[in-house]
């Protein structure tokens, strides 16, 4: 089978994790969330690496670390992501698993526009800051994180800033993008819209 890979982009904590997982076990395709490169990166550098020599030293063993989940880790991923050398030590990783035989999911903020701009299938993900925090909220706080609703939404919105205003591979939809707004779909809803689209675009 030739590759077959799919992209699905969008803004902090839109569902993109789960909608990715459920769609690559629905296809039996591999799946990379490449938002952990950059927490990996982001997490480095809180320990004093350099940003772009941490990039370019990263290996699979940084992304099973924990703690990359937490806020702070979130906020210097986005720090480390406006910088033009540390996104390209992580291009050829990326595409390397978008290109591999029998499927690849990939999620991010770049992949249908930057890294995998062939992509057969483009997905945006969507959905309001408010729905997205409280989420993210939820998430965090079953996790026994103490951050506040509204420490979550500020640091939503300050990275949703910082990822769309950055001039490299800034956060937008692809122009052949489909767009999913997940602000009242339920996950099942999420990924059924998902895969429907993909089997559209597939057949
Ligand atoms: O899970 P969540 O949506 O909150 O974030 P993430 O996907 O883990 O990404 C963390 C940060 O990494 C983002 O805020 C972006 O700044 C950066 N990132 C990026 O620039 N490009 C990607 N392809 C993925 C993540």
């Amino acid at each position: 089978m030739t590759a077959f890979t799919i992209a699905i982009d969008g803004p902090a904590a839109a569902g993109k994790g789960t909608l990715s997982k459920a769609v690559a076990a629905h296809f039996g395709f591999a799946h990379l969330d490449t938002g952990l490169l950059y927490r990996a990166v982001g997490a480095k550098t809180l320990l004093g690496v350099e940003p772009i020599e941490a990039a370019r030293a990263l290996t699979a063993e940084d992304l099973e670390v924990e703690g990359l989940r937490t806020p702070d880790v979130a906020q210097a991923a986005s720090r480390v992501a406006v910088i033009a050398d540390v996104r390209s030590a992580l291009v050829d990783f990326q595409r390397a698993f978008a290109m591999r035989a029998g499927g690849a999911v990939l999620d991010g903020r770049d992949i249908g526009t930057v890294i995998c701009p062939d992509a057969k299938v483009k997905l945006f993900v969507t959905a309001s800051a408010e729905v997205r925090a409280e989420r993210r909220y939820l998430e965090l706080s079953a996790k026994g994180d103490p951050s506040t609703r509204a420490q979550v939404l500020a640091d939503v919105q300050a990275r949703d800033a910082r990822d769309m205003g950055r001039a490299e591979a800034p956060l937008k939809p692809a122009e052949d993008a489909v767009l999913i707004d997940t602000s009242d779909l339920s996950i099942e809803a999420a990924v059924a819209k998902a895969i429907a689209e993909i089997n559209a675009k597939a057949g």
